[in-house]
Protein backbone atom coordinates (compact mmCIF):
# COMPACT_ATOMS: atom_id res chain seq x y z
CA UNK A 1 0.00 0.00 0.00
CA UNK A 2 1.39 3.49 -0.80
CA UNK A 3 1.22 6.36 1.16
CA UNK A 4 -1.32 8.40 -1.11
CA UNK A 5 -3.25 5.02 -1.28
CA UNK A 6 -3.45 4.52 2.69
CA UNK A 7 -4.86 7.85 3.01
CA UNK A 8 -3.12 8.10 6.33
CA UNK A 9 -0.68 10.67 4.87
CA UNK A 10 -3.44 13.16 3.87
CA UNK A 11 -5.85 12.59 6.98
CA UNK A 12 -2.41 13.16 9.10
CA UNK A 13 -1.59 16.60 6.71
CA UNK A 14 -5.68 17.55 7.25
CA UNK A 15 -5.67 17.15 11.13
CA UNK A 16 -2.41 19.50 10.72
CA UNK A 17 -0.60 16.05 13.14
CA UNK A 18 3.19 15.42 12.57
CA UNK A 19 4.91 13.12 10.33
CA UNK A 20 7.18 10.68 11.24
CA UNK A 21 10.00 8.78 9.39
CA UNK A 22 8.08 5.40 9.95
CA UNK A 23 4.72 7.04 8.18
CA UNK A 24 3.85 6.72 5.01
CA UNK A 25 4.86 9.70 2.86
CA UNK A 26 4.41 10.50 -0.66
CA UNK A 27 7.72 10.05 -2.37
CA UNK A 28 7.76 13.53 -3.59
CA UNK A 29 6.97 15.07 -0.01
CA UNK A 30 10.30 13.01 0.93
CA UNK A 31 12.34 14.63 -1.57
CA UNK A 32 10.77 17.86 -1.08
CA UNK A 33 12.15 17.67 2.39
CA UNK A 34 15.27 16.10 1.97
CA UNK A 35 16.15 19.46 -0.77
CA UNK A 36 14.94 21.78 2.09
CA UNK A 37 16.52 20.06 5.13
CA UNK A 38 19.71 19.32 2.94
CA UNK A 39 20.13 22.69 1.89
CA UNK A 40 19.16 24.50 4.80
CA UNK A 41 22.18 22.09 7.04
CA UNK A 42 24.53 23.17 4.15
CA UNK A 43 23.58 26.12 4.95
CA UNK A 44 24.66 26.33 8.94
CA UNK A 45 28.01 24.35 7.63
CA UNK A 46 29.24 26.72 4.70
CA UNK A 47 27.91 29.99 7.17
CA UNK A 48 30.53 29.24 9.54
CA UNK A 49 33.03 30.86 7.30
CA UNK A 50 32.20 34.17 6.59
CA UNK A 51 32.50 34.74 10.71
CA UNK A 52 34.77 32.08 11.17
CA UNK A 53 37.33 34.72 9.10
CA UNK A 54 36.85 37.23 12.28
CA UNK A 55 37.69 34.66 15.13
CA UNK A 56 41.40 35.93 14.84
CA UNK A 57 41.04 39.06 14.24
CA UNK A 58 37.58 40.19 16.78
CA UNK A 59 38.51 43.32 19.04
CA UNK A 60 38.84 41.52 22.54
CA UNK A 61 38.77 38.23 24.52
CA UNK A 62 35.49 38.23 25.23
CA UNK A 63 34.23 38.85 21.99
CA UNK A 64 36.44 36.15 20.24
CA UNK A 65 34.69 33.59 23.39
CA UNK A 66 31.30 34.97 22.11
CA UNK A 67 31.70 34.51 18.01
CA UNK A 68 33.42 31.26 18.55
CA UNK A 69 30.67 29.65 20.40
CA UNK A 70 28.45 31.32 17.80
CA UNK A 71 30.35 29.99 15.35
CA UNK A 72 30.13 26.32 16.64
CA UNK A 73 26.30 26.49 17.21
CA UNK A 74 26.35 26.81 13.22
CA UNK A 75 27.90 23.73 13.13
CA UNK A 76 26.06 21.91 15.67
CA UNK A 77 22.88 23.31 13.53
CA UNK A 78 24.22 22.04 10.36
CA UNK A 79 24.69 18.18 12.39
CA UNK A 80 21.42 18.44 13.76
CA UNK A 81 19.86 19.10 10.33
CA UNK A 82 21.68 16.38 8.72
CA UNK A 83 20.92 13.69 11.45
CA UNK A 84 16.89 14.92 10.71
CA UNK A 85 17.80 14.30 6.52
CA UNK A 86 19.15 10.78 7.56
CA UNK A 87 15.48 9.85 9.00
CA UNK A 88 13.99 9.98 5.19
CA UNK A 89 16.51 7.69 4.47
CA UNK A 90 19.45 9.85 2.91
CA UNK A 91 23.46 9.29 3.85
CA UNK A 92 24.61 12.44 5.48
CA UNK A 93 28.10 11.40 2.96
CA UNK A 94 25.90 11.53 -0.23
CA UNK A 95 24.38 15.06 0.81
CA UNK A 96 27.84 16.25 1.58
CA UNK A 97 28.94 15.27 -1.90
CA UNK A 98 25.79 17.18 -3.25
CA UNK A 99 26.93 20.30 -1.69
CA UNK A 100 30.82 19.96 -2.97
CA UNK A 101 30.07 19.07 -6.56
CA UNK A 102 27.20 22.22 -6.43
CA UNK A 103 24.41 20.00 -7.13
CA UNK A 104 22.53 21.19 -3.97
CA UNK A 105 22.50 24.87 -3.28
CA UNK A 106 23.01 26.59 -0.07
CA UNK A 107 21.77 30.02 0.89
CA UNK A 108 22.63 33.07 -1.05
CA UNK A 109 23.81 35.16 1.94
CA UNK A 110 26.87 33.06 2.53
CA UNK A 111 28.40 34.68 -0.34
CA UNK A 112 29.24 37.81 0.39
CA UNK A 113 32.76 38.78 1.98
CA UNK A 114 32.92 39.64 5.71
CA UNK A 115 35.25 43.00 5.30
CA UNK A 116 35.16 44.34 8.97
CA UNK A 117 34.27 43.62 12.13
CA UNK A 118 31.19 45.74 11.59
CA UNK A 119 29.98 42.52 9.44
CA UNK A 120 30.00 39.93 12.45
CA UNK A 121 27.45 42.96 13.92
CA UNK A 122 25.59 42.90 10.68
CA UNK A 123 25.57 39.34 10.47
CA UNK A 124 23.97 38.29 13.56
CA UNK A 125 21.40 41.39 13.79
CA UNK A 126 20.77 41.05 9.94
CA UNK A 127 21.33 37.15 8.83
CA UNK A 128 20.58 35.74 11.72
CA UNK A 129 17.42 37.85 11.94
CA UNK A 130 15.99 36.76 8.62
CA UNK A 131 16.45 33.18 9.94
CA UNK A 132 14.76 32.93 12.50
CA UNK A 133 11.83 34.84 10.74
CA UNK A 134 12.18 31.61 8.57
CA UNK A 135 12.50 29.38 10.76
CA UNK A 136 10.10 30.02 14.00
CA UNK A 137 7.40 28.86 11.35
CA UNK A 138 9.63 25.67 10.46
CA UNK A 139 9.19 24.67 14.36
CA UNK A 140 5.46 23.63 13.57
CA UNK A 141 6.40 22.11 10.32
CA UNK A 142 4.61 19.09 9.57
CA UNK A 143 7.79 16.65 9.69
CA UNK A 144 8.81 15.61 13.05
CA UNK A 145 12.35 15.70 12.84
CA UNK A 146 12.78 18.85 10.92
CA UNK A 147 10.13 20.53 13.01
CA UNK A 148 11.79 19.28 16.78
CA UNK A 149 15.17 20.23 15.30
CA UNK A 150 14.10 23.92 14.92
CA UNK A 151 13.27 24.43 18.42
CA UNK A 152 16.74 24.37 19.86
CA UNK A 153 18.08 26.20 16.66
CA UNK A 154 15.73 28.86 16.83
CA UNK A 155 16.89 29.18 20.70
CA UNK A 156 20.50 29.72 19.73
CA UNK A 157 19.70 31.84 16.73
CA UNK A 158 17.67 34.26 19.22
CA UNK A 159 20.88 34.68 21.03
CA UNK A 160 22.52 35.26 17.88
CA UNK A 161 20.83 37.89 16.77
CA UNK A 162 21.32 39.71 20.31
CA UNK A 163 24.72 39.04 20.41
CA UNK A 164 25.27 41.11 16.31
CA UNK A 165 23.05 43.99 17.94
CA UNK A 166 25.05 44.21 20.67
CA UNK A 167 27.97 44.26 18.73
CA UNK A 168 26.24 47.52 16.21
CA UNK A 169 24.79 49.51 19.46
CA UNK A 170 28.49 49.45 20.76
CA UNK A 171 30.06 50.45 17.42
CA UNK A 172 27.32 53.17 17.40
CA UNK A 173 28.03 54.42 20.65
CA UNK A 174 32.01 54.85 19.80
CA UNK A 175 34.03 56.76 17.59
CA UNK A 176 32.75 58.21 14.37
CA UNK A 177 35.01 56.03 12.49
CA UNK A 178 33.38 53.05 14.17
CA UNK A 179 30.02 54.41 13.49
CA UNK A 180 30.90 54.87 9.41
CA UNK A 181 32.07 51.13 10.07
CA UNK A 182 28.93 49.97 11.28
CA UNK A 183 26.62 52.10 8.96
CA UNK A 184 28.56 50.28 6.17
CA UNK A 185 28.26 47.01 6.71
CA UNK A 186 24.31 47.57 7.33
CA UNK A 187 24.66 49.14 3.78
CA UNK A 188 25.78 45.68 2.55
CA UNK A 189 24.23 43.45 4.30
CA UNK A 190 20.45 44.81 4.11
CA UNK A 191 19.47 43.52 0.58
CA UNK A 192 21.40 40.37 0.65
CA UNK A 193 19.32 39.92 3.81
CA UNK A 194 15.98 40.62 2.14
CA UNK A 195 16.98 38.24 -0.36
CA UNK A 196 17.30 35.20 2.10
CA UNK A 197 13.92 34.93 1.99
CA UNK A 198 13.81 33.26 -1.55
CA UNK A 199 12.32 34.67 -4.79
CA UNK A 200 8.92 36.33 -4.67
CA UNK A 201 5.44 34.68 -4.75
CA UNK A 202 4.32 36.07 -8.03
CA UNK A 203 5.88 37.65 -11.21
CA UNK A 204 8.37 37.02 -13.51
CA UNK A 205 11.34 36.71 -10.88
CA UNK A 206 9.19 33.89 -8.87
CA UNK A 207 10.13 31.40 -11.81
CA UNK A 208 7.89 28.78 -10.49
CA UNK A 209 8.77 27.85 -6.87
CA UNK A 210 7.84 25.50 -4.35
CA UNK A 211 5.61 27.42 -1.73
CA UNK A 212 2.43 26.75 -2.92
CA UNK A 213 2.92 22.67 -2.85
CA UNK A 214 4.64 23.04 0.60
CA UNK A 215 2.12 25.05 1.93
CA UNK A 216 -0.49 22.35 1.23
CA UNK A 217 2.15 19.81 2.70
CA UNK A 218 2.34 21.97 5.96
CA UNK A 219 6.15 22.11 5.27
CA UNK A 220 6.31 26.27 4.66
CA UNK A 221 3.65 27.62 6.84
CA UNK A 222 3.97 31.42 5.30
CA UNK A 223 4.81 32.22 1.87
CA UNK A 224 8.28 34.10 0.98
CA UNK A 225 6.61 37.80 0.58
CA UNK A 226 5.22 37.28 3.52
CA UNK A 227 7.96 36.27 5.67
CA UNK A 228 10.07 39.05 3.91
CA UNK A 229 7.69 41.68 4.89
CA UNK A 230 7.33 40.70 8.48
CA UNK A 231 11.46 40.91 8.65
CA UNK A 232 11.35 44.62 7.24
CA UNK A 233 8.25 45.64 9.89
CA UNK A 234 10.53 43.80 12.51
CA UNK A 235 14.36 45.77 11.53
CA UNK A 236 12.81 49.28 10.86
CA UNK A 237 12.17 50.45 14.02
CA UNK A 238 15.38 48.29 15.57
CA UNK A 239 18.01 50.34 12.98
CA UNK A 240 15.70 53.60 14.49
CA UNK A 241 17.06 52.30 17.97
CA UNK A 242 20.62 51.33 16.87
CA UNK A 243 21.01 54.72 14.97
CA UNK A 244 21.62 52.96 11.67
CA UNK A 245 20.00 54.00 8.33
CA UNK A 246 18.93 51.37 6.07
CA UNK A 247 19.80 51.83 2.26
CA UNK A 248 16.48 51.84 0.76
CA UNK A 249 15.04 55.52 0.11
CA UNK A 250 11.37 53.62 -0.41
CA UNK A 251 11.62 52.70 2.63
CA UNK A 252 8.27 54.23 4.46
CA UNK A 253 5.26 53.12 6.68
CA UNK A 254 2.36 52.28 4.64
CA UNK A 255 -0.90 53.52 7.47
CA UNK A 256 -3.18 51.64 4.88
CA UNK A 257 -1.73 48.69 4.72
CA UNK A 258 -0.23 48.47 8.08
CA UNK A 259 3.46 47.62 7.01
CA UNK A 260 6.78 49.16 5.63
CA UNK A 261 6.41 50.31 2.03
CA UNK A 262 10.06 48.62 0.92
CA UNK A 263 11.92 49.23 -2.73
CA UNK A 264 12.16 46.40 -5.59
CA UNK A 265 15.02 43.88 -5.13
CA UNK A 266 17.78 43.10 -7.91
CA UNK A 267 16.78 39.58 -8.07
CA UNK A 268 19.06 39.17 -10.99
CA UNK A 269 21.49 39.39 -8.82
CA UNK A 270 20.07 37.03 -6.61
CA UNK A 271 20.04 33.76 -9.48
CA UNK A 272 23.58 35.42 -10.42
CA UNK A 273 24.57 34.43 -6.67
CA UNK A 274 22.66 31.12 -7.35
CA UNK A 275 24.06 30.33 -10.22
CA UNK A 276 27.54 30.34 -8.59
CA UNK A 277 28.42 34.04 -9.71
CA UNK A 278 28.66 35.94 -6.44
CA UNK A 279 31.64 37.54 -4.73
CA UNK A 280 32.45 34.46 -2.77
CA UNK A 281 30.90 31.23 -4.09
CA UNK A 282 33.99 29.71 -5.39
CA UNK A 283 36.07 30.70 -2.39
CA UNK A 284 33.85 29.28 -0.28
CA UNK A 285 33.19 25.85 -1.82
CA UNK A 286 36.94 25.68 -1.63
CA UNK A 287 37.17 26.01 1.52
CA UNK A 288 34.71 23.61 1.96
CA UNK A 289 36.10 20.45 0.26
CA UNK A 290 39.26 21.15 1.19
CA UNK A 291 37.80 21.38 5.03
CA UNK A 292 36.50 18.06 3.93
CA UNK A 293 39.21 16.67 2.75
CA UNK A 294 41.34 17.17 5.63
CA UNK A 295 38.57 15.90 8.12
CA UNK A 296 38.81 11.96 6.76
CA UNK A 297 41.23 10.99 9.08
CA UNK A 298 38.50 12.01 11.48
CA UNK A 299 36.04 10.16 10.27
CA UNK A 300 37.67 7.05 9.60
CA UNK A 301 39.04 6.96 13.31
CA UNK A 302 35.47 7.33 14.37
CA UNK A 303 34.17 4.81 12.07
CA UNK A 304 37.41 2.23 13.74
CA UNK A 305 36.12 3.65 17.22
CA UNK A 306 32.66 2.57 16.50
CA UNK A 307 33.11 -0.60 14.88
CA UNK A 308 35.82 -2.00 18.07
CA UNK A 309 32.63 -0.51 20.52
CA UNK A 310 30.35 -2.94 18.27
CA UNK A 311 32.90 -6.06 18.74
CA UNK A 312 33.56 -5.23 21.76
CA UNK A 313 29.59 -5.33 23.13
CA UNK A 314 29.06 -8.64 21.10
CA UNK A 315 31.84 -10.48 23.31
N1 LIG B 1 19.60 31.05 -1.28
C1 LIG B 1 19.79 30.00 -2.11
N2 LIG B 1 18.78 29.38 -2.74
C2 LIG B 1 17.52 29.84 -2.49
C3 LIG B 1 17.26 30.90 -1.63
C4 LIG B 1 18.37 31.52 -1.00
N3 LIG B 1 18.24 32.56 -0.17
N4 LIG B 1 15.93 31.11 -1.60
C5 LIG B 1 15.39 30.23 -2.44
N5 LIG B 1 16.34 29.46 -2.99
C6 LIG B 1 16.18 28.43 -4.00
C7 LIG B 1 15.35 27.25 -3.52
O1 LIG B 1 16.16 26.32 -2.84
C8 LIG B 1 14.80 26.74 -4.83
O2 LIG B 1 15.81 26.03 -5.54
P1 LIG B 1 15.77 24.41 -5.76
O3 LIG B 1 14.47 24.11 -6.42
O4 LIG B 1 16.97 24.12 -6.58
O5 LIG B 1 15.86 23.80 -4.39
C9 LIG B 1 14.56 28.01 -5.62
O6 LIG B 1 15.44 28.98 -5.07
C10 LIG B 1 13.12 28.51 -5.58
O7 LIG B 1 12.78 28.96 -4.25
P2 LIG B 1 11.47 28.52 -3.45
O8 LIG B 1 10.46 27.95 -4.35
O9 LIG B 1 11.06 29.64 -2.59
O10 LIG B 1 12.09 27.32 -2.57
P3 LIG B 1 11.66 26.79 -1.15
O11 LIG B 1 10.21 26.48 -1.10
O12 LIG B 1 12.61 25.72 -0.77
O13 LIG B 1 11.89 28.06 -0.16
C11 LIG B 1 13.41 28.76 1.55
C12 LIG B 1 13.17 28.59 0.04
C13 LIG B 1 12.46 29.80 2.10
C14 LIG B 1 14.84 29.21 1.77
C15 LIG B 1 13.13 27.38 2.22
O14 LIG B 1 13.87 26.36 1.58
C16 LIG B 1 13.46 27.35 3.67
O15 LIG B 1 12.72 27.86 4.49
N6 LIG B 1 14.57 26.68 4.04
C17 LIG B 1 14.98 26.47 5.40
C18 LIG B 1 15.73 27.64 5.96
C19 LIG B 1 17.12 27.79 5.39
O16 LIG B 1 17.59 27.02 4.58
N7 LIG B 1 17.85 28.77 5.86
C20 LIG B 1 19.23 28.91 5.46
C21 LIG B 1 19.76 30.24 5.77
S1 LIG B 1 19.67 30.64 7.43
C22 LIG B 1 21.09 30.13 8.21
O17 LIG B 1 21.61 29.13 7.88
C23 LIG B 1 21.65 30.94 9.32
Amino acid sequence: LNAAESGLFDDLIEADQRIEPRDEMPEAYRQTLIRQIAQHAHSEIIGMQPEGNWITRAPSLRRKAILMAKVQDEAGHGLYLYSAAETLGVDRAELLDRLHSGKQKYSSIFNYPTLTWADCGAIGWLVDGAAIMNQVPLCRCSYGPYARAMIRVCKEESFHQRQGFEILWTLMRGTEEQQEMAQDAANRWWWPSLMMFGPPDTGEAAQGGHTEQSMAWGIKRFSNDDLRQKFVDMMVPQAEKLGLVLPDPELRWNEERGHYDFGPIDWDEFWRVLKGDGPCNAERLTHRRAAHEEGAWVREAATAYAAKQAARERR
